[in-house]
């Protein structure tokens, strides 16, 4: 079918020319459209432009039925890509939230249910029927809160067995749900019980079985390490890096949350897609992303919620980089996946600007998960993913009027959203 939105107040994140993400300066550019038209046909955004300037000529290539809806004091956002969440996972636990609220310790808190292992213990008891339908509707939440494409990482395996349950059960929310997703083996999130003093063997496990098995049944694009004090070093992720690459999985990797661990830099030389949390970011770090391909992402949710230092976003634009914005929507650091929320933090603690902050959550984000030629911004040929909001007054409303809902109809596909 063929939609056709009219009298849009704003139409937001227009390219004419699209580029894959913006960096630096650019990052306050966000082409907007007064008064604006939007046309889809079938899953693909077919034209736009000023009311002024829509005629009926424009329709005449239209073979199919077109419904025609009026946004006046509306805006049109292109749908929020979510560039990194571990939303497949069984249970919740609010116990560790609250033991941390009481003050207890990481190993109190890990005795009593929390942390990564309790995920991984849980998860293995968990069914893959049963993962899908939470994970099914953690992804209605995002996409009701205005996000249109997500990656999605395994890691709460942590056994080629239960890693590879965990990606099925993203290979099916990509087939059975109408986001754009994207799957990353997180094999390396933590090192099992089991092998507990046996790190390097872990490390073996995964580059040894688990990276060809996943290739084998394709069932993942990128591979992720969690590089930081504590959990992976360097030289390990360098391995497990070098085997992923060799099986065709771009590299996006956890880095320097915990500390200036040089996740960064190793990133940085095996050209990650992007590398995420940076709290621990100084001049060498930033230098090291200069002139790479790789995106910078920052996770406001989880510096939040575990009230963490907050990663140095203002430098690192004015320094010339480019940022991106996701939630990492999972059971320990952030369960949330409120793309609306993590605009207003963007401004509220990171001091970027609305227009930043849009780049940050759409074309940033749509690079950060190698889909920006075809999501992250309203463009024609792109997948007509996007949103009109509530009657808003500017673009500065969107993320100052912070923990409302500002999303009023869901376009995903070219299809009125009614949810899945
Ligand atoms: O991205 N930093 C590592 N992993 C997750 C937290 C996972 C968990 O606690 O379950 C994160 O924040
Ligand atoms: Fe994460």
């Amino acid at each position: 079918m063929a939609i056709l939105i009219k009298n849009i107040k704003k139409l937001v994140q227009v390219e004419t020319k699209p580029v894959a993400n913006r960096a630096g300066e650019d990052m306050k550019n966000v082409n907007c459209i007064d008064d604006a038209f939007l046309l889809t046909n079938g899953d693909k955004i077919a034209a736009f432009g000023k009311m002024a300037d829509f005629s009926e000529k424009i329709l005449s290539g239209i073979k199919e039925k077109i419904e025609t809806i009026d946004a006046t004091g509306r805006m049109v956002y292109p749908s929020f890509c979510d560039s990194h969440t571990h939303i497949v996972y069984a249970g919740s636990r609010e116990i560790e939230y609250i033991d941390k609220i009481k003050g207890l310790s990481y190993e109190e808190i890990a005795k009593r249910g929390g942390g990564i292992l309790n995920s991984a213990k849980l998860l293995h008891e968990t069914s893959e029927d049963e993962l899908f339908e939470a994970a099914r509707l953690r992804l209605i939440e995002m996409a009701e809160t205005g996000t249109g494409a997500a990656e999605i990482k395994s890691g709460y395996g942590l056994n080629t067995e239960d890693e590879l349950k965990m990606l099925r059960v993203i290979r099916r929310l990509k087939d059975e749900t109408p986001l754009t997703i994207r799957a990353n083996f997180l094999g390396a999130h933590a090192v099992p019980a089991e092998y507990k003093g046996r790190q390097s063997e872990y490390v073996d496990l995964i580059i040894n079985e688990m990276i060809p098995m996943v290739a084998a049944e394709e069932l993942a694009d990128f591979v992720d390490v969690f590089c930081d004090k504590g959990f992976f070093t360097c030289e390990e992720t360098e391995r497990i890096l070098m085997q992923g690459i060799k099986y065709g999985l771009r590299p996006k990797i956890h880095a320097n949350e915990l500390d200036y661990s040089g996740g960064i830099q190793v990133g940085v030389k095996y050209n990650a897609l992007s590398v995420d949390h940076l709290e621990y970011t100084g001049n060498e770090e930033i230098a090291a992303l200069k002139d790479s391909e790789t995106m910078p992402t920052i996770l406001p949710g989880a510096a939040f919620f575990l009230g963490m230092v907050y990663a140095p976003a203002r430098k690192m634009i004015d320094s010339g980089l480019p940022v991106a914005l996701a939630s990492d929507y999972n059971p320990g650091s952030c369960p949330s996946g409120n793309m609306q929320l993590v605009s207003s933090m963007g401004c509220v603690n990171y001091k970027m600007t609305a227009e930043e902050v849009i780049n940050a959550t759409t074309l940033n984000t749509a690079y950060a998960m190698g889909v920006s030629d075809i999501l992250g911004s309203i463009a024609v040929g792109k997948i007509a993913n996007f949103f009109i909001t509530k009657p808003m007054s500017t673009i500065e409303f969107f993320p100052y009027s912070f923990g409302n809902n500002k999303v009023e109809q869901i376009f995903l596909n070219g299809e009125h959203y009614k949810g899945f």
